[in-house]
Formats: structure tokens, C-alpha cells, sequence
């Protein structure tokens, strides 16, 4: 053999040796949407196997056949409706057919109901679901600036399960003591809560049950006399949100912001506007909706470490998509959802208009 051939030969094994790794990888087949002012590289990557997988996850259960309206209110025709009285009964009876195929399909009426007596409260997934009912009413009559015309229904947090897939529990930042690993203060290891970053993995009950501050980047270079400066778990809870975000999305960071200067509102995209209410809208649901519902269910939903009420994140409702169900409504063919009805239920009066995001300071 020549040493030339030789060489050759080395080459093409060395040129195989390194396209088989390579024949892992995604064809390169991806599609590019602009989401920044051009040159700014804000750019989403689309393959055709995640569409695929996006358009499987997504699909709409059967809708209910909308049935002629009696002229009687469901109030006149039954006993013990608190919410729901001013719906034409006939529109009452669609909305618990359709209400039991977004969340009990196998189980049934039955999953709330005492079959023998209707009226009766006696099961506690009927008390939570009037709550469920009021939280729904809520989303899309007083969080328009999150869920625009869209809106929500069961479905898209139940996907045709009682308890939704995608719930958080709070550690409060409590992680157990390992006598060789010491104290790792709630973080380091590879968390699916935050897509496998190290970061700390609950980032929620500090930012989406708690009011954390999620403005850390500061623009003055030592900490200041009068001027708030961020500390590093704030920053670090602030990291693992920002992953939790793009993950329950599906989407990069530039999804948002320019990251040229991620704190910089005039260069972020009008999404970063609409997640800012998002995260307005899940600190609200969790603290006036879901952690209330704790004294209602039984002790096996509720959390291992702080036996808290399972709560809701971004991913609750998105599950993977930037618009939930990509963007079909199905509350439009419920008009009991998009608004509060009457209630003779008590239920605690919140305001939840949420001010408008701060341009923050020079
Ligand atoms: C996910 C829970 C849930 C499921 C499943 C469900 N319901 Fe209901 N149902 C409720 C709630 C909550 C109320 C009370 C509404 C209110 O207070 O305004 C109610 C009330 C009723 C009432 C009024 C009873 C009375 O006299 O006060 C009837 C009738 C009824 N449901 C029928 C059904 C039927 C039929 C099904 C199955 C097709 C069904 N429901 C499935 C939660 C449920
Ligand atoms: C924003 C998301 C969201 C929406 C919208 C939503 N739910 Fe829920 N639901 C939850 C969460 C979170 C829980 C708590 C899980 C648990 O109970 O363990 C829950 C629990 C429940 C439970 C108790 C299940 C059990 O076995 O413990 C019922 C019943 C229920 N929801 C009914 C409804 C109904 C009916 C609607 C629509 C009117 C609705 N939900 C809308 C998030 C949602
Ligand atoms: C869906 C939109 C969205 C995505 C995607 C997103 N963010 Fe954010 N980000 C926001 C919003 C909204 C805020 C502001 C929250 C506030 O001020 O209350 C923010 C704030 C921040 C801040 C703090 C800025 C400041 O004022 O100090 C940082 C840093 C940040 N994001 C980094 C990231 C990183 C890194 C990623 C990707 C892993 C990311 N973000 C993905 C919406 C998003
Ligand atoms: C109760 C369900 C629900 C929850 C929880 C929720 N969202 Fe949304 N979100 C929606 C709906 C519905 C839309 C579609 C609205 C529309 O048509 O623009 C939406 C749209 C968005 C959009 C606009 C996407 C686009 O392509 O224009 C962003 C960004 C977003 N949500 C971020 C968030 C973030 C961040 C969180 C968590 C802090 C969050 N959402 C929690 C229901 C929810």
C-alpha cells in the first residue's frame, strides 16, 4: 500500500466513523419562523416530526350536539344549582355531557355524581368541579389579555382525565439532607420541572404562587444605597422559570426577548407581553382557585412534601404548544364558560385585572 492510498484509506474510515453518529440526528428538513425585527436571528426551528407529534397530542375530543333550548332554567328544573341556574336547562344538559367527556370519559356522571340523587354534594369531585366551573368562567371572562378570544375549557387542562397531566407540587425549596451530597438547597439535579437544567426545580411556588421578583438583571454593576439588588436564588428560581416557559411552550427563548439584552421590553416580541399576563393569570388561579381547593380533596391528591393542593403552570394548559390545542378554540360553543353567570355559590370576590408590565427604569 502507498502511503497516499494510505492515507486515503484512513480518510474514508475516519469519514464513516463520523457519519455514524450523524445518522441520529433530525434530516434536515426544518422550517424557520421570524419572530424578531430582521437580523436579530429570533428564530424558531420546526421539524416535520415535531409538528407531528405537536398535531398528535392535540386533537379535539367529539363535540357535544347542541341541543334546541326548552325554555325552562335549569333553576326551575332542579335543586341544588348554585352557579349554573340562569342556563336554558337543555344548554345545562350539554354542558355536563360535554363536562364528563373532558374529564371523566370512562367514569361518568358517576365521577361526580351520586347516580341515585343528582342534588347531592356529597362527592368531593362535584364541590371541586363547581370551583372548576367559576375558575373556567374566570380564565376567560377576566384574563382576556392571556387567553384573547380563544379561551379555555376543561378540555385543555383535562385532556379527557380527571387530573390533569401536567400539576405542580411545592417543596418550598425543602430538599432532604444526603449524608455524602450534603445540602443541595432544592436544585442539582437534572429536574424535568426546569427541562433538565440543574436548576432549582421549583421554581413555582416562589414565582407562580408567591410574587417573586423575576426582574434580576440589574444596571448598575455593585450593589447601591436604595436600589434593590437581585440574589442569586432569585436569579437561579428566575433561570429555572425562563426553562419551565420555553419548555411548556415549545419554543426558544428568543420566543420572547432579544437576547442581546433579555431584560429589555422595547426589543421583545409581543408574546413576552401576553406571557406576562400568563404568569399573572397562574399566580391568581393557584392562590384564589387551586391551593383553597386543599380542605375539599382528599389527603392522596395532595403534595408529598408540604401536603399542599396540586396547582397549576404554564404546561397545565400549553402541554408542549405556544397556543394551547394549537390555537382552536373550543370555548366559543360555550357561552356559560366565557362569562361569570349569576352564582348563589360563595365564592371569595377577587379583583384580578392585572396592571400593565413596567417599562423598567433607564
Ligand atoms: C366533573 C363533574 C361532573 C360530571 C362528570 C357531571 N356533573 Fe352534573 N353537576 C356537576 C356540578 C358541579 C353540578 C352543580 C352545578 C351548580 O351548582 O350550578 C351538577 C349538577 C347536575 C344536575 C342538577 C341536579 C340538581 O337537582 O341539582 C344534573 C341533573 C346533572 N348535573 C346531570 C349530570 C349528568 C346527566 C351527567 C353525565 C352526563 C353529569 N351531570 C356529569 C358536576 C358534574
Ligand atoms: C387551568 C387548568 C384547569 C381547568 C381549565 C380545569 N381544571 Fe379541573 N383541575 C385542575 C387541577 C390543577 C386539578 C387538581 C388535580 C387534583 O384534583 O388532583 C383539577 C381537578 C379537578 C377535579 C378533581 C379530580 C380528582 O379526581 O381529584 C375535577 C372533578 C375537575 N377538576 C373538574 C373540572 C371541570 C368540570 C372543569 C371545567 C369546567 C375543569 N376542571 C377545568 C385544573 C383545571
Ligand atoms: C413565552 C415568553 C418567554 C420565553 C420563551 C422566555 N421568557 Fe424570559 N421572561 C418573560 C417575561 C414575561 C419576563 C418578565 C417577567 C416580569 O417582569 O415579571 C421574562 C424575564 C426574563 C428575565 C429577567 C429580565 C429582567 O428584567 O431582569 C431573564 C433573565 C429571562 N427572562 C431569561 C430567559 C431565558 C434564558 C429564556 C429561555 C430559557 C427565556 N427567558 C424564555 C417571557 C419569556
Ligand atoms: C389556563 C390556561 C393557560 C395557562 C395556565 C397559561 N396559558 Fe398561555 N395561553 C393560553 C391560551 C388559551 C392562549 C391562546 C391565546 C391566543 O389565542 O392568543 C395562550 C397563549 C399564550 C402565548 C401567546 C403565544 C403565541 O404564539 O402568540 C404565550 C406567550 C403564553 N400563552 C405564555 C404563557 C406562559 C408563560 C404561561 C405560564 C406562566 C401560560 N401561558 C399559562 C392559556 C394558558
Amino acid at each position: 500500500m502507498t502511503h497516499s492510498s494510505c492515507v486515503r484509506s484512513v480518510l474514508a474510515l475516519a469519514g464513516i466513523a463520523l457519519l455514524i453518529p450523524l445518522t441520529g440526528c433530525e434530516r434536515p428538513s426544518a422550517d424557520t419562523l421570524q419572530t424578531g425585527f430582521r437580523g436579530t436571528a429570533m428564530v424558531q426551528l420546526e421539524t416535520a416530526s415535531n409538528t407531528a407529534e405537536k398535531l398528535a397530542a392535540n386533537q379535539l375530543p367529539p363535540p357535544t350536539a347542541a341541543l334546541p333550548p326548552s325554555g325552562t332554567k335549569a333553576s326551575a328544573m332542579y335543586q341544588n344549582v348554585q352557579i349554573l341556574g340562569d342556563l336554558d336547562s337543555n344548554e345545562f344538559t350539554q354542558l355536563m355531557l360535554a363536562m364528563t367527556s373532558w374529564v371523566a370519559p370512562k367514569e361518568g356522571c358517576a365521577y361526580c355524581h351520586d347516580a341515585a340523587n343528582l342534588a347531592d354534594d356529597s362527592k368531593y369531585t362535584k364541590v371541586v368541579a363547581r370551583r372548576m366551573i367559576q375558575m373556567t368562567q374566570s380564565i376567560n371572562a377576566d384574563w382576556s389579555a392571556h387567553v384573547k378570544e380563544t379561551g379555555v375549557t376543561c378540555f385543555t387542562c383535562h385532556r379527557g382525565q380527571p387530573v390533569p397531566a401536567n400539576i405542580w407540587y411545592s417543596n418550598d425549596g425543602y430538599t432532604p439532607r444526603v449524608a455524602y451530597a450534603g445540602y443541595r438547597a432544592g436544585q442539582n439535579v437534572a429536574a424535568d420541572s426546569v427541562a433538565l437544567a440543574s436548576l432549582p426545580e421549583d421554581p413555582f411556588s416562589p414565582m407562580l404562587r408567591d410574587s417573586g421578583q423575576i426582574r434580576v438583571s440589574s444596571n448598575h454593576p455593585l450593589p447601591a444605597i436604595g436600589k434593590p439588588t437581585p440574589d442569586i436564588k432569585q436569579t437561579e428560581n428566575t433561570y429555572g422559570l425562563m426553562m419551565h416557559v420555553s419548555d411548556a411552550l415549545g419554543v426558544n427563548c428568543n420566543y420572547c426577548h432579544n437576547s442581546r439584552l433579555f431584560s429589555n421590553w422595547q426589543e421583545s416580541t409581543p408574546q413576552r407581553v401576553q406571557a406576562w399576563h400568563g404568569i399573572q393569570m397562574a399566580r391568581t388561579l393557584n392562590n384564589e382557585y387551586l391551593e383553597p381547593l386543599k380542605s375539599t380533596l382528599p389527603a392522596e391528591r395532595l403534595g408529598p412534601v408540604m401536603a399542599d393542593a396540586p396547582k397549576a403552570n404554564c404546561t397545565t394548559c400549553h402541554q408542549g404548544a405556544a397556543k394551547p390545542l394549537l390555537g382552536v378554540s373550543m370555548a366559543k360553543d360555550y357561552p356559560s364558560l366565557r362569562s361569570h353567570g349569576t352564582t348563589t355559590a360563595a365564592a371569595p370576590a377577587v379583583d384580578t385585572t392585572p396592571a400593565p408590565p413596567a417599562t423598567p427604569a433607564p
